[in-house]
């Protein structure tokens, strides 16, 4: 099966966030809490635009949540459901992660 690199896990603070190409139609956002991660498609459900503020940067809280700049909708880590803002109930689509040697892969179906 194909992977593709997206980040290693230790370049993350814990409870934070990066963005990597995966080859998508998108970015990937990667959000990390201790040893796990999970990783979504940069676009917004709300109005189909990137979540972060400039290229890169993704703001989180708690290790809990991460907010759309846009809107300030917020996303569980877990699962991309929106619990807050102008798209409650929404989510972002998930993109599949294999944490491999401490690297973060997308593994393509
Ligand atoms: S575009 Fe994300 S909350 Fe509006």
């Amino acid at each position: 099966m194909d992977t593709v690199l997206l980040c290693r896990l230790d370049a993350m603070p814990d409870g934070g966030a990066c963005v990597a190409d995966a080859g998508l139609a998108n970015d990937v956002v990667v959000v990390r809490r201790g040893q796990q991660a999970w990783a979504y498609l940069n676009r917004c459900p709300h109005f189909s635009v990137c979540l972060d503020y400039e290229p890169g940067d993704v703001v989180t809280y708690d290790g809990q949540v991460l907010m759309c700049a846009h809107h300030g909708a917020l996303f569980r880590f877990e699962d991309g459901h929106c619990i807050e803002g102008p798209c409650a109930g929404a989510a972002l689509t998930p993109v599949a992660i294999r944490i491999v040697d401490g690297e973060v892969r997308h593994s393509s179906p």
